[in-house]
């Protein structure tokens, strides 16, 4: 789509405007072109002791957890957790987004403790240095189907990512783990096979939705916090999708639209378990499930697709 002047605010105006990134092979894992250009920078960099990773495949509930830990760690402070878009109080590690390059790993270098982190990785792209450190990780999975939804609109909007053609390409492409960050099936089945190996809270986007006091609760007690019942109360209100779709804050309408527009799907989409019943044909489904079913075989690893 034509760059737009009106579209972009002011204070965003840049020299240079987004390029596309291609994906590029990192250790068979297709990434972003910006992230392997730092490759080397992102693999050393140097956790802490005390930092909390938040890890996930795209579009399983990231943004949703983000908002829920800064909550936790501000003492469910919300004006505290209106200081900053959600992309800027918790980096993106291997992120780092041309033209401006900020809110990654350099952010997050010159960040105090206690630091909250963000990555997308495959476990075994996860810098070293976090396992040295033995830090706490939470990784949320969400079913595929969902995902793969969730994931289609989301390549649409944002113009960094590669095109997805319709949904019966796109579905292949996914299925073929030729998106970006890579195959889903690898992704979640290798964090899982490692959960009980480190500091590592394995969740579902599908039990945060049923139960998120419950599920909050648990965070919480992750990371040594019992959170009181009023308090569980404040933060799930607080994090609820039809709160978080009116933040700005956290729903990334701070985007310029020649990034992220949101006119071809908001980045707070939809939010729920099932969307894929609405796109998924009989036979698209039958076909997916024998993949997943081959996949993820021999894994004690099971999702609801419904609630
Ligand atoms: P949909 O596209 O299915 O609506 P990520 O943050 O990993 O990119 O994931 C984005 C997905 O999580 C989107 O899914 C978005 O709507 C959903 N999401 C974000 N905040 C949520 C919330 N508070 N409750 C439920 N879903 C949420």
């Amino acid at each position: 789509a034509p760059l737009m002047a009106q579209d972009i605010p002011v204070s965003d105006l840049l020299p240079g405007t987004i390029t596309q990134w291609e994906l590029v092979d990192v250790q068979g894992v297709p990434l972003p072109s910006s992230t392997a250009d730092h490759w080397d920078q992102i693999w050393g960099f140097q956790a802490r002791p005390d930092d909390v990773l938040i890890c996930t495949y795209p579009k399983a509930g990231t943004t949703w957890i983000q908002e829920i830990l800064d909550m936790i760690q501000q003492d469910r402070d919300t004006q505290k957790c209106s200081r900053a878009p959600i992309y800027q109080r918790i980096p993106f590690l291997e992120l780092c987004r041309p033209p401006l390059y900020t809110y990654c790993f350099k952010e997050a270098e010159a960040m105090s403790s206690p630091r909250i982190l963000k990555i997308h990785l495959p476990i075994q792209l996860v810098p070293p240095s976090f396992w040295e450190q033995d830090c706490k990780v939470i990784y949320v999975a969400r079913n595929p189907k969902d995902t793969a939804v969730s994931y289609y609109y989301f390549q649409q909007m944002n113009h960094g990512l590669p095109d997805p053609g319709n949904w019966d390409q796109y579905l292949e492409t996914f299925l073929a783990g030729k998106v970006p960050w890579g195959s889903w099936f690898d992704h979640v089945r290798a964090w899982w096979d490692a959960r009980d190996k480190h500091r590592i809270l394995y969740l579902f986007y599908e039990d945060i939705k049923k139960d998120p006091r419950g599920e909050i609760r648990k965070m919480g007690q992750f990371l040594g916090r019992e959170l009181p019942e009023s308090v569980l109360e404040e933060i799930v209100q607080h994090t609820s999708f039809e709160n978080m779709r009116e933040n700005p804050m956290a729903n990334y309408s701070t985007v310029p639209s020649f990034i992220m527009d949101q006119a071809v799907s908001p980045f707070m989409r939809k939010g729920m378990v099932g969307d894929w019943t609405t796109h998924f044909t009989v036979a698209q489904s039958e076909r997916f499930d024998d993949e997943w079913t081959r996949r993820l075989e021999g894994s004690n690893l099971h999702f609801r697709t419904r609630l």
